[in-house]
């Protein structure tokens, strides 16, 4: 039986295929996951959530969750119409895209940007086009955004902090952004689930920026929650309710235990400031240690990328999906291609820091001992 064509061409991602490759042995630097343990209270509140009765929720979520949302995002927007509780941030990515694209439609995605957004614009039937960074610290290039907008394109996408760059944008290319979009009369699509770990300057937000405007973010980065698939979408009352209508056709609620967690976590101020301060403190460390060992055994001194835990590293000797796949199989540690994240990406490779400081150092002397042999 053929799959639908909505399916042709598209696989397994470059990350996904990187990390099979992955045995006992390997030092996992691939992963876009945080190495988070929870706390004695997260497990508390775990416990409490886990008592809850297990029935469905509306499907834009409880209300108490959907004002918790609402609060932690300075109360910009109404939690009765325009917040949606979803099964983690892209669960929010393809309700989205499914609720406002049609086929003939484009998308506008960041190059090198995560692949998703390419990818579930396709699975809608529309088309994708990018526009470039400046890879001097990975700057949107804003000429180049503006020369992209068509008739055709419907959405762009903003992705800050950035995955795979760790690269924010400022408050005024975002509100730019808003305005372009505004007079070319499309919708602005703002992926922030790394919106907490940053360091240094708390990255701005497209929150209220436009009736244009839609947020995503979740609970997966922030709080090692990736397995609980906890997200949601934020905007004006005129995009959730188109939203929230598909929202129920894809998984009719998030689930009730994950929702009842995200609102103790976020009803828990103080717990969760604190959580969140010792978050950024750890991957801090993480981040210095990457730095480090990336500049002794990679000799490339890369610039310290303002938020999430990639370092997007040069490479540019060599053909990096071959090299990550050597890596894995030959050196034991799995780097992801820059590839995997558009063509822009060729020549660097992303390494994660979401990891021991120990593990961080073997894997980079790891592949800093496998670039040498390529050398010789
Ligand atoms: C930029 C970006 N957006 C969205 C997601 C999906 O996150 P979630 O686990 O909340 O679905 C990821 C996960 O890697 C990501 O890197």
């Amino acid at each position: 039986m053929h799959p639908a064509s909505r399916l042709d061409g598209i696989d397994f991602s470059l990350i996904r295929q990187i990390n099979a490759l992955a045995t006992p042995l390997s030092v996992n630097l691939g992963i876009g996951e945080p190495n988070l343990e929870p706390d004695p209270e997260l497990r508390e509140m775990a416990a409490r959530a886990s008592r809850v009765p297990w029935h469905y929720t509306l499907n834009a979520g409880t209300i108490e969750l959907r004002r918790e949302i609402a609060s932690s995002m300075s109360g910009i927007y109404d939690p009765a119409r325009e917040i949606c509780a979803t099964a983690g941030t892209e669960e929010g990515l393809f309700t989205a895209f499914q609720s406002f694209l049609d086929p003939g439609d484009e998308v506008l995605v960041p190059n090198p940007g995560f692949l998703a957004y390419a990818t579930v614009a396709s699975i809608c039937g529309a088309s994708s086009a990018s526009y470039a960074l400046d890879p001097d610290g990975w700057v949107i290039d804003l000429e180049d955004l503006e020369s992209k907008i068509i008739r055709k394109t419907k959405i762009i996408v903003v992705n800050s902090p950035s995955n795979p760059l760790g690269a924010t944008v400022g408050a005024q290319t975002l509100k730019r952004i808003v305005e372009l979009a505004e007079e070319h009369d499309c919708l602005v699509l703002s992926d922030e689930v790394y919106g907490e770990i940053y360091y240094g300057q708390k990255p701005a937000s497209m929150a209220g920026m436009g009736a244009n405007v839609i947020v995503l973010s979740g609970l997966s980065k922030s709080h090692g929650m990736t397995g609980l698939r906890l997200g949601w979408i934020a905007a004006p009352e005129s995009l959730t309710t188109p939203m929230v209508r598909m929202h129920q056709y894809v998984t009719t609620c998030a689930s009730i235990f994950s929702q009842s967690l995200a609102e103790m976590i976020l009803a828990n101020k103080s717990w969760n400031r604190s959580w969140l301060e010792q978050m950024r403190a750890q991957f801090s460390i993480q981040q210095e240690a990457a730095l480090f060992s990336i500049e002794r055994e990679l000799g490339v001194a890369v610039p310290k990328p303002p938020g999430a835990f990639y370092a997007f590293v040069p490479v540019p000797f060599c053909d990096t999906a071959a090299l990550a796949r050597e890596l894995a199989t030959e050196a034991a540690v799995l780097a992801i291609p820059g590839v995997a994240f558009g063509t822009a990406g060729e020549g660097f490779l992303r390494i994660s820091y979401a990891a021991s400081v120990d593990r961080i150092g073997t894997g980079i002397e790891r592949i800093g001992r496998y670039l040498r042999t390529l050398n010789r």
